[in-house]
């Protein structure tokens, strides 16, 4: 599928995103390994998502449909699943992947994980390594870095375990497998990345503590929870974006997820000058949420790195978006992570947006963006990974003439119904 994209005139919107992508993935995983029945609300019906229920369906565990966003597990309890009786696809997903390594690693089982060509091409010795430390049999093509991966678990022993990524996927595949260990379990990361999977594995009942950097988990039953999952910022931060590049345009995105580890995008919009307001903050299982206001205006380039890296690690690709627009320079550091993504997101920016006549070069770490360029509308490969479908797509909304973005399916990997909320700007 192609979209075709015409530039946007300053617009006034109120809108809605589909539910958080990380949140939806552990809704299922952990609500399948509780005792009880979890009710799922707002789940996001994205490819990547139905993954992650198509598997644990393969595991033994009833999951039923209620309605366009809602599900209904039947959790199975810690030691309920069973064996597949085939190989478990998670499709483009690396979250289904990683976390169910962990959750695999605790079960007496063999099973084999295995994706489309992108996930075959992402490391994957990240999660084997702790996996295996823990007692846990892994191994995967290429030396054990890549999926296909095969696992046989067993009875686990606890480790400390200091992880050289700040990768939430890598932290909670370790937490989940700490579950099934004979003692405490700590995590150690060199920044903090997202913490859902703490905060759901708490709201569900797991002793979980987390002191500075360290996470530490000790082996306990959950118990089945209802889970409202809110709006994806990640894909909310399209939109917000859309608003801070055209000076005048204002958009509101309500019910959107605020945990703090992955609200860096508005705090560096705000640096560029961007006006962000946040109103009606609720709380909703342990995770914040409200709506989000941005307005539009001239933008000027920043500095993004260190820390602030794993707190909007989905959103460079959009972020760029921003710096190809705003005045002076913008620096995107730190940022290697972003080459092991669906795509190498460094090398697709800097090569597509380059077709619009942004002056865009790219780093060993990130991006340097010599921003204010006249843009001209260009045709674009997706690289079939929804972020930089979706960024196109923004620098087709600023550039003179007519953008086409080639391989648009995949946005359905994480945001069904995109273009009906493009179009109603
Ligand atoms: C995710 C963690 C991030 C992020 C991905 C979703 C998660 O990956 O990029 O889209 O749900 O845990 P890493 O943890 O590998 O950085």
């Amino acid at each position: 599928m192609e979209l075709t994209v015409k530039p946007i005139k300053p617009f006034q919107s109120l809108i809605s995103v589909p539910g958080d992508k990380s949140i939806s993935h552990r809704s299922v995983i952990i609500g399948s390994i509780a005792n009880g029945i979890t009710t799922i609300e707002n789940f996001l019906p994205g490819q990547d998502c139905l993954s992650t229920v198509r598997c644990m369906r393969q595991l033994g565990v009833d999951i039923e449909q209620t309605g366009l966003t809602g599900l209904k597990v039947k959790g199975m309890g810690l030691r309920g699943l069973s064996e597949p009786d085939n190989f478990l696809d998670v499709g483009n997903s690396g979250t289904t992947i990683r976390l169910l390594s962990g959750l695999l690693a605790g079960q007496e089982f063999f099973s084999v994980l295995t994706g489309d060509a992108s996930i075959r091409k992402r490391p994957m010795a990240r999660v084997a390594v702790p996996l295996r430390q823990m007692g846990a049999k892994v191994w995967g093509r290429g030396g054990d870095r890549f999926a296909p991966l095969a696992i046989k678990g067993g009875p686990l022993k606890g480790i400390h375990y200091p992880t050289p990524v700040a990768s939430a996927q890598v932290k909670s595949a370790v937490l989940l497998a700490g579950l099934y260990a004979d003692g405490e379990t700590a995590v150690a990361e060199p920044a903090r990345s997202r913490d859902h999977t703490e905060k759901m594995l708490r709201a569900f009942g797991a002793d979980i503590e987390v002191e500075g950097l360290t996470t530490v988990i000790k082996p306990g039953e959950l118990s089945a929870q209802k889970v409202t999952v809110p709006g994806d910022i990640s894909s909310a931060a399209f939109f917000l974006v859309a608003a801070a590049i055209i000076p005048g345009a204002k958009i509101t995105v309500q019910k959107v997820g605020l945990n703090p580890t992955r609200t860096g995008i508005l705090e560096v919009l705000e640096e560029m000058g961007a006006g962000v307001t946040i109103t009606n903050q609720e709380e909703s299982s342990g995770e914040l949420m409200g709506d989000i206001t941005v307005l539009g205006s001239s933008l000027k380039g920043v500095v993004v790195g260190g820390a602030m890296i794993p707190r909007l690690v989905d959103e460079i690709p959009v972020l760029a978006v921003a710096g190809a627009v705003a005045a002076g320079r913008t620096v995107i550091k730190d940022a290697a992570e972003l080459k092991v993504k669906e795509s190498n997101r460094l090398k697709a920016v800097a090569v597509e947006f380059s077709k619009f006549g942004v002056d865009i070069e790219e780093t060993e770490d990130g991006l340097i963006i010599n921003g204010g360029k006249k843009l001209t509308g260009a045709v674009c490969e997706s690289y079939h990974d929804h972020r930089i479908a979706m960024a196109c797509t923004l620098m087709g909304l600023v550039a003179s003439g007519q953008t086409v973005v080639k391989d648009a399916e995949c946005i359905d990997i994480s945001f069904p119904g995109f273009e009906d909320v493009l179009n109603k700007l």
